[in-house]
């Protein structure tokens, strides 16, 4: 990690895994999140998910102008039942709110306690359930029941990786929203994408037909049977990569790339921009075209090798996240056909920070 000037409020962050150094405590907590969210262990959570999209395609039925904000409360309601194993209403009523504020805050001294709440409140909520019996599945809960013999502040530790989870990771500009930011702002590409390529849209809906048909709801099990909408979500992921130049980093030692001397404590930036828009005769990398993920004569890299970081740092809840983006994608596909505005024309806008979001 490169060393960031941070005000106090977000000095606080730098307990999350996000902003730590690669010392001790960073590598438990990776060691933690893998174990609870690696690509086979996330298959539990594939219930709560399909439910959570489901919740979201009736929001959407009743009041389709308020997408916007439907699809952050369904991106915030999947980290917060997966890490803490709590019911929609209690995470919505008591912590969801309480984050969204946490992560707008503006006040430094109001900021450290609400950073301390937000990640210690459901924390104990997970310790009091597991007292009583009541607790249900969640990361929090599975790491709390590990053996613990080694680790010397145990509790500290869980309580600051699955806080990295839910906003935790998130100062006052949102630069470090790991989770739930990211999510949300791939559904918002989606949407846009979807308004202005009627005929692509078009073709999913068709593959969602022959596949899941009229009398069942899509599940995650479905992804391998889907190729086209695979293709859409990639091309959605490439066409605005809303992590542009990914987290910088230091290097730990001297270097030497391509000839090139990079000394000890450089910063480096990946820049995912050039990989997405690497120049392509036949497929133009401006144009939304999924179809280019699905021609074997055409050597394109997958998004999803770069869209979630790199090496060490990689983002341990990518499984997760692709979970969740293509239940989102799949369920709103399968119930809606997204529109342009009637009146007005469509005027999208992307905002210049670490992630980028359409407002
Ligand atoms: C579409 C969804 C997501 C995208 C596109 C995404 C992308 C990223 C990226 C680009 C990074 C920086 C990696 C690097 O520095 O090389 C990252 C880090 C991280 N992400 Fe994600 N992420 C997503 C969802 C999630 C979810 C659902 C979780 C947790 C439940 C999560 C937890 C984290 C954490 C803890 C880090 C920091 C890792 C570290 O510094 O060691 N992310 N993510």
């Amino acid at each position: 990690m490169p060393k960031l000037t941070l005000d106090s409020a977000a000095e606080h962050f730098v307990q999350s895994t996000v902003l730590r150094q690669n010392d001790a405590e960073w590598r438990l907590h990776r060691r933690f999140v893998h174990i609870v969210l690696s690509q086979a262990a996330v298959k539990q959570y594939h219930p709560v998910q399909e439910d959570l999209a489901r919740r979201l395609c009736f929001s959407l039925l009743t009041h389709p102008e308020n997408f916007n904000a439907d699809l952050r409360l369904f991106s915030g309601r999947v980290v917060i039942a997966v890490t803490y194993g709590l019911s929609v209403d209690t995470a919505d009523s008591k912590y969801i709110k309480h984050a969204d504020a946490t992560m707008d805050l503006k006040e430094v001294v109001v900021g450290k306690q609400m950073i301390e709440d937000l990640i210690t409140a459901p924390f104990e909520h997970v310790e009091r359930d597991m007292r009583d019996g009541s607790a249900v599945p969640s990361l929090t809960q599975e790491l709390l029941s590990m053996e613990k013999d080694d680790i010397s502040d145990f509790e500290q530790s869980v309580k600051w990786a699955t806080g990295s989870m839910y906003g935790a990771g998130a100062e006052s500009a949102r630069l470090f929203d790991l989770s739930v930011g990211r999510t949300y702002a791939t559904l918002l590409v989606f949407v846009l994408a979807m308004a202005l390529h009627p005929k692509v849209q078009l073709q999913a809906q068709k593959e969602i037909d022959e596949v899941i048909g009229s009398q069942r709801l899509p599940g995650i099990a479905d992804k391998a049977q889907l190729p086209f909408v695979n293709a859409v979500i990639k091309e959605t992921i490439r066409w605005r990569p809303i992590v542009p130049l990914t987290l910088g980093r230091r290097t730990s030692q001297d270097d030497i790339y391509r000839g090139l001397f990079i000394p000890k404590g450089a910063m480096v930036v990946p820049n995912v921009w050039a990989v997405a828009f690497a120049a392509n005769e036949r497929y133009d990398p401006q144009q939304f075209l999924p179809e280019r993920f699905l021609d074997p004569t055409e050597d394109v890299v997958d998004p999803s090798s770069w869209a979630f970081g790199f090496g060490k740092r990689m983002c341990p809840g990518k499984a997760l996240g692709e979970n969740s983006v293509f239940i989102a994608i799949t369920s709103i596909l399968w119930a809606f056909t997204i529109s342009p505005p009637k009146h007005g024309s469509l005027n999208p806008k992307f905002t210049h920070k670490l992630i980028r979001c359409v407002p």
